[in-house]
């Protein structure tokens, strides 16, 4: 059998339940939410309300209609990043962050928003100290990664978010490697918007996320479109969370997310943060015995999300995930994954790592598996 360890780009397999909620849901409750006064309508507008309120419960947010759902993690980055800077703005961020927010900050840098990239060390870290350094007058917003997707780095949020909060400087967190995993509250961890993807550790299907908006922040809708509310009009309602949802939802998968975030709860999110943290633990443990096998990233597991990225001696990291998936039949990602400058700063570009991602699914038995192969490939 076929062993998954590419979580960090998507989780597999899913809880049963949230493979229940998304069939259940596109079977009976086939109406477009929010859209008409009839019975169905309203069913599946009680669906979207309650997952809304089961991720405001799970992320201490103080008011579901807070939550706005979006396609992905990087729709909401977008949406945060592209509605609150303008010309002459200036924004930090730090050398780890994956292209959900280079790509964007590029972008308005050539609308005329200043921007300046914290420098993070070898391993991965984030000096907070580096990011109060750096704050002029016109800095406008903090962007960062909770847990890097190359090496897994977990990043000092609550000292950036302390840092933001003493200058009035809005803080955004890309959650995405972390969201069901770490825990996160907004209010505690002084977050002013958190943009999560469904369909990682939080287990939902792909094409969920969703953005947390603190109120009171002024922030411009990236798409305009039907909301079923203030129809009348030829502008977006200026209430949350329609000004930010135009369009149908993805109403079969915001239930599946439902169901995923329903059954962390149950299982319990220290529960799966142990058993993903002993696999990864058990990895790199066993690799660092490996002669010609080099680790990246912090050499203490508790400091990483479950992710090790790695090579071995002078081969290709393309050619290594090739063979793991062509003899061993082991998915792992290769290459920059998506994060070009986190790879700079790892010393990893232009080639860049093979990384294997665990999950709260895979067993011991994967995890020998893995190791064995990567033993037969380097003797
Ligand atoms: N950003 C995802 C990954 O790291 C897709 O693989």
């Amino acid at each position: 059998m076929s062993i998954y360890l590419d979580n960090a780009a998507t989780s597999f397999p899913k809880p049963e339940a949230v493979y229940t909620a998304v069939n259940y849901t596109l079977q009976k409750y086939g109406s477009s939410p929010g859209r008409g006064g009839h019975k169905m309508s309203m069913q599946t507008d009680r669906i979207i309300f309650d997952v809304r309120e089961r991720i405001a419960s799970f992320f201490n947010i103080p008011s579901s209609s807070n939550v706005i759902f979006t396609f992905n993690v990087t729709m909401g980055i977008n949406l945060a990043l592209k509605g609150i800077l303008k010309a002459g703005d200036h924004v930090i961020t730090s050398s780890m962050e994956h292209n959900s927010v280079m790509r964007p900050l590029k972008r308005l840098e050539k609308e005329g928003v200043a921007k300046t990239v914290v420098k993070c060390s070898k391993e991965g870290f984030l000096n907070p100290n580096d990011i109060e350094k750096e704050i002029k007058s016109n800095t406008k917003l903090i962007v960062i990664t909770h847990a890097s997707n190359v090496v897994g780095t977990i990043m000092p949020i609550q000292d950036v978010g302390e840092i933001a909060r003493k200058k009035g400087i809005v803080f955004l967190l890309d959650a995405a490697q972390s969201a069901g995993l770490l825990p996160i509250d907004v209010q505690k961890d002084n977050i002013d918007i958190l943009a999560c993807t469904g369909h990682k550790s939080l287990f939902g299907p792909q094409g969920t996320g969703f953005l947390y908006i603190k109120d009171g922040l002024d922030v411009e809708p990236l798409i305009e479109g039907g909301t079923g509310s203030n129809s009348e009009s030829d502008e977006m309602p200026d209430f949350l969370p329609d000004k930010f949802q135009g369009g149908t939802l993805n109403t079969p998968g915001i239930a599946g997310l439902g169901a995923g975030i329903e059954f962390i709860q149950k299982e319990g999110l220290q529960k799966i943060r142990n058993k993903e943290l002993h696999f990864a633990a058990e990895i790199m443990s066993e690799f660092k015995k490996i002669k010609g096998v080099k680790l990246y990233g912090s050499p203490n597991p508790a400091e990483r999300v479950s992710v090790v990225s790695f090579n071995i001696g002078e081969k290709d990291p393309a050619e290594v995930g090739n063979i793991l998936n062509e003899k061993y039949d082991i998915m792992s990602r290769v290459g920059l994954h998506c994060a070009p400058n986190a790879h700079r700063t790892i010393g990893t570009f232009p080639v860049g790592t093979v990384r294997v991602s665990v999950g709260y699914f895979n067993t011991e038995e994967d995890i020998e598996r893995l190791i064995k192969a990567v033993r037969d490939i380097t003797s």
